[in-house]
């Protein structure tokens, strides 16, 4: 893991609760600020951690999510294509909350929905 990358795990870490913290942590994934900013979203705050207690690691890399951060190009088209957060079994599922909870992933959610 790079220096850089290491030190946003430290600081999303600060914004979660140390109960969500695992082995690597929180994971800020921001590459598309910009058109969050618009949205009236912030960054997506990911608890790999949280993840890490309940799917086995090859259950997300390398088929949905490489091991590598910055490496994928996710964004909410493809999540709702059931892609990346939105694969079968995941965000597009009974198995765990749904898309249209913004504010459950992204950060500073100005929007009433
Ligand atoms: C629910 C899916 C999921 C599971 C399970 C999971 N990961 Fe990840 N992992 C991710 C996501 C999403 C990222 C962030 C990728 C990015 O930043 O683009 C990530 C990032 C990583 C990174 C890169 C960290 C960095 O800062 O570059 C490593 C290494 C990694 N995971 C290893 C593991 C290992 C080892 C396990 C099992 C103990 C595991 N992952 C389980 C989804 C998962
Ligand atoms: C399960 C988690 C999750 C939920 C729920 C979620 N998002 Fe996202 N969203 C993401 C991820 C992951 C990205 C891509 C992050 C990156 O790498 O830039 C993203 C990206 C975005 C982007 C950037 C542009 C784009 O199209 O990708 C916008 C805007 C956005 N989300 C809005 C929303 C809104 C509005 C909601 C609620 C209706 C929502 N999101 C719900 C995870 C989520």
């Amino acid at each position: 893991m790079a220096k850089s990358n290491i030190a946003a795990v430290i600081l999303t870490g600060l914004l979660m609760p140390a109960v969500a913290m695992g082995a690597i942590g929180n994971i800020r994934l921001d590459d598309k600020i910009a058109s969050m900013r618009k949205a009236g979203v912030g960054p997506v705050i990911f608890p790999h951690g949280k993840h890490e207690k309940i799917y086995k690691c090859g259950e997300c890399h390398p088929k949905i999510f490489k091991d590598k951060h910055g490496a994928n190009d996710s964004s909410m088209k493809y999540n709702m294509e059931g892609r990346f957060c939105g694969s079968p079994n995941c965000h597009n599922s009974m198995k765990a909350f749904p898309l249209d909870r913004c504010a459950n992933c992204h950060t500073n959610v100005r929007a009433a929905k």
